[in-house]
């Protein structure tokens, strides 16, 4: 059988190295080099990660699309503001991409030098790039030239909202979204904020109604709801490595029950191998999907104060990046849309 040849471009930090864990054990893919930039460059794959050690040995290169070689497909799991401008360079050099970061997330590249304070140099490319939240975009995604991976708390937080959404039970005008993260959501490089002293028995929202993914969850939300669609959306850094929780709180238009909710939820989600539908008495839990890709959803009707909860739980580094990334590379190749994603949770 073929392999799909990949490479992984900001390959030493946290989404990258989590490409690197799924990617190995990938059935029908194999890594061809691992780029980076200043920090980690010349160095060992597991001088960096140690962990992985019983993968072949490999040296970090500098970030460039013209060392691509053959690769059939570049992973960009750069900061935002590096895949803007070297994407079309490995466009170019033949490569198919999927991007981590928010470059092309965006359609309107206004909207990206709003939030990101920042040109768009290949705005071209906006309309082409699917937007890599495969439950809704799968149709779009076999031989795209480029993928826009969505980010963690818009995967959490659409998927929480997305069949409410479409079928026009949600009032688009009353969405809350209460979300919460783990510290492995802000990467690898070192940050006064996400040192251990400063995490560990605290808790702490930010960015209140001005986080960089508000526009990127109001663009899907618009376009499922079919109206402008604005969100209050307050991210939360919680004392866990990984996980990501997300509450969200709307009206719906009707008079609905959790019963009915629940099985609107299983419809949608009927065919979907990496969402579940929880029962009417469960509630989901980050532990519960950590090191998988799946997100794990529940939803009920509150009748005295008239409001639609939805928690969704999802690990940010794999459904919420690195194992989104790879399921959407096995559609864009036509591969089974679960492999190498198989794996089971950690627990405890
Ligand atoms: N962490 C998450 O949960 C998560 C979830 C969804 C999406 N994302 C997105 O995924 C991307 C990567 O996030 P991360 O958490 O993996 O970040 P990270 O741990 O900080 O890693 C960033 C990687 O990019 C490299 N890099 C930094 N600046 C570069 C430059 N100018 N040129 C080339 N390479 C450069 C770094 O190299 P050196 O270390 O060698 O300098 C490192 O390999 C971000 O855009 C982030 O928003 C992250």
């Amino acid at each position: 059988m073929k392999k799909v040849k990949v490479g992984i471009a900001g390959a030493a930090g946290y989404t990258g190295c989590e490409l690197i864990r799924l990617l190995a054990l990938h059935p029908q893919a194999e890594i061809i080099w691992l780029m980076t930039g200043k920090t980690n460059e010349g160095r060992r794959l597991h001088e960096v990660f140690p962990h992985l050690r019983g993968l072949p040995e490999r040296v970090f290169q500098p970030l460039d699309a013209g060392a691509a070689g053959d690769a059939d497909l570049a992973f960009m799991a750069t900061p935002h503001g590096v895949a803007v401008s070297i994407v079309p360079e490995f466009l170019e050099a033949g490569c198919r991409v999927i991007d981590v970061s928010a470059d092309y997330r965006l359609k309107d590249p206004k909207v990206y030098e709003e939030w990101y304070e920042k040109r768009h140099t290949a705005p071209d490319l906006l309309e082409e790039a699917v937007y890599g939240l495969t439950e809704l975009y799968r149709s779009r995604l076999p031989g795209a030239r480029i993928v826009a991976n969505p980010g963690c708390y818009p995967t959490a937080s659409i998927l929480a909202l997305a069949p409410i959404l479409r079928e026009g039970v949600a009032r688009p005008d009353s969405i809350v979204i209460d979300a919460k993260s783990g510290v492995s959501g802000a990467g690898r490089s070192l940050n006064l904020r996400t040192h251990f002293s400063e995490t560990t028995e605290d808790l702490q929202a930010y960015s209140p109604a001005r986080h960089r993914h508000i526009p990127e969850i109001e663009q899907e939300f618009s376009l499922l709801s079919g109206r402008k669609t604005p969100v209050t959306f307050v991210p939360h850094l919680i004392p866990m490595i990984r996980g990501m929780l997300v509450t969200a709180y709307c009206k719906p238009v009707r008079e609905v029950d959790t019963s009915e909710l629940t099985e609107l939820y299983r419809g949608f989600y009927d065919q979907e191998p990496f969402v579940t539908v929880l029962a009417e008495d469960e509630l989901p839990r980050t532990k519960d999907v950590w090191g998988t890709n799946r997100c794990e959803i529940a939803v009920r009707y509150d009748p005295r104060s008239a409001t639609i909860l939805v928690v969704s739980v999802i690990d940010n580094l794999v459904k919420g990046a690195s194992g989104q990334a790879v399921q959407n590379m096995n559609v864009v190749f036509e591969m089974p849309e679960t492999s190498g994603l198989e794996s089971l949770a950690l627990y405890p």
